[in-house]
This record gives structure tokens, C-alpha cells and sequence, in this order.
């Protein structure tokens, strides 16, 4: 029992209530339960990729990029052996690469270390790069069935509101107090079920708009009681929205399309983007756009602004101006390969631009761009 009682009371199940509340809850999960595509084998694999998927993504969304991935990557064998260009490409547009970046890193390790499969042991599994408590823990709970609970935002808002939890639920110790709890309520062997039934609860009943008439917790939820679900959990302080604005340079030289590659390490890290800049406070994007290819060595001039795309990334909401750019004079072969000696970038042809992983504002404006509905630019690439 978690003893803050000057800041809330949290009444703790009975041995009965938890073996009443705990059957309602699978037997909830075994009628409703969507039938995900991981939800057939549970191979260790598949929980993993899709858990990692899921981290980041809303489920439709995360069902349709895990398909693509298992047809692409059937096996742990097939990541470690796939080019990490080919691993970013398919993750493009689940934002986050550092998690992509890890995943084929811990699969090569896995086959170098421990053969074919994900070692069943935690602490083999938390030595793997990327694989945080959460992964292990539904990796161990879901696949290998292990008496582990895996304790997501679904799980949080559930006890926050099954135990009238009046404090931000992630900050200890009453992080430590829900982990515990949801542990101790776990029925031995059917962590699988548990696990996925909690998380299937918040995902469609009670979620941030909870649905209470149709949940299996209902005669035990102490928030309902009060009548404060919908102010449980109690949220944190949000950081704050930081806006920010870029600008860049759509370039064809030869029918090519000039691409940057960005750092290995940072945002965005490897992914390759139109040349360009963020844009400083009492700057223009405009003029951003031609300094950041003079800064590269490239004199360019505006033919035409090509509109902007928003993009959200943590708690950035960042506008990406593009501009359609030429050569203000002669550009030559040598020209061109001083200018891949000096920074890592390439000319490349449209098939080419769609096997590299973008950061998601730029493929968008490139597919809004060179798509056959822009005919003038589709010519321009001899598409
Ligand atoms: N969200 C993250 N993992 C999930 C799972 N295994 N089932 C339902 N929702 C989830």
C-alpha cells in the first residue's frame, strides 16, 4: 500500500476484489480482443517490432508500417542482414530513427551473440542496444509469457483512475507504486493476456474520453466513484510549444535532384533532405534558402516558391518553407564531386530519392512536388 495519505488515499484491492477484478478484466479482453497481426504467433520477433512500432504510432498506423516491415523483413535474420539505409526507409514516416537505428544494431547482435532468436533472459535482452525496461518487459510478458508486466500510458491511466491516483502518474514514487501494483495483480502465467488486456482497455474504453458503461473494471474504479475519471491522470506540466521555421532548396541539375545527408548523430540522423537552413528570427526564408547553398559553395537563385509543410517533432512545431532553385551560373562535373568531397550529398534521379529515408516533411514535399500531378516538374525529371 502506498502510504502518501496527506496527499491521497489509494484503497488497495482485496485478495477477492483482485481475483474478481482481474477475471473481469481477461474475460473483457478474450470478447474483444482486435485481432492485430502479431496477435497469432507471438514470436518474439514480431512482439518486439511491433511493440517498438507502437511506441510512436497510433495502431492503424502501426499495424499497416508492421506489415510492410514483415514483408520486407520476415525474419531477425533479414534486419541484420538488410543495409541501414533500407532499415531507415522503412521506418520513414514513424518518426524517431534512433529507435530504427538500435533495432538493426540489437538484430546484428543477436545473431552474432545469441544465434537466431531473442535471448529469453532479462538481462540479455536489456544488454541489447535500444531495448529499454518497456521493450524487455513485453518481450519477457507477451511473447516468452513470463510473470512480467509491461506498464505503458494505457496501464498508468487505468490504475490512475482504478485507484483515484491524484498525482502526474510518471513522477516517483507513485510510478514505482503502479508498477508494483499492476505486478501484484498479475495472475500467474497469463501475463500475455494480462499485459494486452490492460493495454487493450485503455486503448478502447478507457481512454482519455473514458467509456465507462462498457467497461469490465467499472464496479471497482475508485475515480468513477468520485466522479473524477475524466480529470484522472493528472497530467504534468506541458513542456512548452517551441515554433520553428526552415527554409530549403529544391535543386535539379542534369534531371537530378541535389540531397543532403544529415549527421549520423542527432535529429534526423543519416536521413537525407533538400539543402537548407532554419531560419534565423529577423531573417527571411528566402534569403535562408540561397545562403544555406551559398554556404555549401552554391551561387542559386529563386525560380518560384513551392509552399510549406508543417511538421510536429517533440515539443517543436517546426514550418519548412521550400523553394524551387537554379544555378545562377555554370555548374560542372568537377564542381559536383568537390562538392560531395567537401559535404556528404548526391545528385540523384527520382527512383533514387524514393529508396533513401527522408525526414517525413521533406518526402512529403517531394511527393507533392515530383508526383505526376505536377506535370512541369515531372518533365523536368523525365519521369
Ligand atoms: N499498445 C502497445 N502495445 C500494445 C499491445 N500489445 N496491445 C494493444 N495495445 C498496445
Amino acid at each position: 500500500m502506498y502510504g502518501r495519505d496527506d496527499v491521497y488515499t489509494v484503497r488497495m484491492f482485496s485478495s477477492e476484489e483482485k481475483t474478481r477484478a482481474v477475471a473481469a478484466l481477461l474475460s473483457w479482453f478474450d470478447a474483444h480482443k482486435r485481432p492485430l497481426p502479431w496477435r497469432s504467433s507471438y514470436t518474439p520477433y514480431e512482439v518486439w517490432i511491433s511493440e517498438v512500432m507502437l511506441q510512436q504510432t497510433q495502431m492503424e498506423r502501426g499495424v499497416q508500417y508492421f506489415l510492410r516491415w514483415m514483408k520486407r523483413f520476415p525474419t531477425l535474420a533479414s534486419v541484420a542482414e538488410a543495409p541501414e539505409e533500407e532499415i531507415l526507409h522503412y521506418w520513414e514516416g514513424l518518426g524517431y530513427y534512433r529507435r530504427a537505428r538500435f533495432l538493426h544494431q540489437a538484430a546484428k547482435t543477436v545473431m552474432e551473440r545469441f544465434g537466431r532468436a531473442l535471448p529469453c533472459a532479462k538481462e540479455e535482452l536489456a544488454s541489447l542496444p535500444g531495448l529499454g525496461e518497456y521493450t524487455v518487459a513485453a518481450i519477457l510478458g507477451i511473447a516468452y509469457e513470463r510473470d512480467v508486466v509491461t506498464v505503458d500510458a494505457n496501464v498508468e491511466r487505468i490504475f490512475s483512475r482504478l485507484f483515484n491516483i491524484a498525482e502526474p502518474v510518471r513522477k516517483a514514487p507513485t510510478a514505482t507504486w503502479i508498477r508494483r501494483t499492476a505486478q501484484e495483480l498479475l495472475p500467474p502465467g497469463q501475463a500475455r493476456a494480462y499485459n494486452q488486456a490492460l493495454m487493450e482497455l485503455g486503448a478502447l474504453v478507457c481512454g482519455k474520453a473514458p467509456r465507462c458503461p462498457e467497461c469490465p473494471l467499472l464496479p471497482w474504479c475508485e475515480a468513477r466513484k468520485k466522479g473524477v475519471e475524466k480529470s484522472r491522470p493528472v497530467l504534468p506540466e506541458r513542456p512548452k510549444v517551441i515554433p520553428v521555421v526552415s527554409a530549403h532548396s529544391i535543386l535539379l541539375w542534369k534531371r537530378q535532384i541535389l540531397l543532403l545527408q544529415r549527421p549520423l548523430n542527432g535529429l534526423w540522423g543519416g536521413m537525407w533532405e533538400f539543402p537548407g537552413a532554419m531560419v534565423a528570427e529577423k531573417a527571411s526564408p528566402r534569403e535562408t534558402a540561397v545562403r544555406s547553398m551559398a554556404e555549401l559553395g552554391l551561387r542559386v537563385e529563386i525560380l518560384a516558391p513551392l509552399g510549406q509543410v508543417r511538421h510536429s517533432y517533440t515539443n517543436h512545431r517546426l514550418t519548412a518553407h521550400f523553394f524551387r532553385v537554379e544555378f545562377a551560373s555554370d555548374f560542372s562535373e568537377e564542381q559536383a564531386s568537390a562538392l560531395a568531397r567537401r559535404v556528404p550529398c548526391r545528385f540523384l534521379n527520382w527512383n533514387e530519392v524514393g529508396t533513401l529515408a527522408m525526414p517525413a516533411h521533406h518526402r512529403r514535399m517531394a511527393d507533392r512536388y515530383f508526383s505526376g500531378k505536377h506535370r512541369a516538374s515531372a518533365e523536368q525529371l523525365s519521369l
